[in-house]
């Protein structure tokens, strides 16, 4: 990967979920909040599942929404080159994974693995997957946290572009820490998405550089 693609001013994002979307909320009060001096709208939202309270997030938004869903096709290639025709159609500068509970194939980051960006609930490496909190606390590390990094073919594997820790505390369950952790990631994503947008990027390697 090298430098990033020309992006318009606002920078023009397409957010990704599966659940609650209060990542999702986050970066809509950011939008809302900072204006053109945030540097990025959301243009779409789209989703892998109907019904769900991010979807709504967007509607109330006036963000227009999409759904593709892998069992509406008949292999999971073709749900991925559906998904990426889907976001290609709103001509986004970034891609945010917020919540998006699906692993992306070869079509989708041939068009956009150098502009999408996923944000996990753990201090990656470290306990990638679905499951981030849950395997943390089962671990018995005294410190996690969150993770906002860009997409590769694998799993919570890409260039990671921030993080900040969380404290375990002796009574937290999966609930409560995966509460503390979403209090500091929504901070993150935005902050992360605002700078990508405003400043530009360039990914060498591992690295990531923000000027
Ligand atoms: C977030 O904590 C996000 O990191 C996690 O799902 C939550 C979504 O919350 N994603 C993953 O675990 C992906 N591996 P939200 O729907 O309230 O934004």
């Amino acid at each position: 990967m090298a430098a990033a693609p020309e992006r318009t001013s606002p920078a023009r994002v397409v957010v990704l979920v599966s659940g609650s979307g209060t990542n999702l909320q986050a970066l809509l009060d950011a939008v809302a909040e900072g204006g053109a001096a945030y540097g990025a709208e959301v243009v779409a939202v789209g989703a892998d599942r109907d019904g769900i309270e991010g979807l709504r997030r967007a509607e109330r938004a006036g963000v227009p929404t999409f759904v593709c869903r892998v069992r509406d096709f008949a292999t999971r290639a073709e749900w991925d080159a559906a998904l990426a025709g889907a976001v290609a159609a709103h001509r986004p500068d970034l891609v945010v994974s917020a919540g998006f509970m699906k692993i992306v194939g070869t079509a989708f980051l041939a068009a956009f693995g150098d502009r999408t960006i996923n944000t996990h609930p753990a201090l990656l490496p470290s306990f990638p997957g679905a499951h981030g909190v849950r395997d943390a606390l089962a671990h018995g590390v005294r410190v996690t946290g969150c993770t906002v990094h860009f997409m590769d073919a694998g799993v919570d594997s890409g260039p990671i572009i921030a993080q900040e820790a969380v404290a375990i505390r002796e009574a937290d369950d999966e609930a409560a820490l995966h509460e503390r952790i979403k209090d500091v990631e929504r901070r993150l994503l935005v902050d992360v998405v605002g700078r990508l947008a405003r400043d530009g990027y360039r990914i060498e390697g591992r690295k990531v550089h923000i000027p």
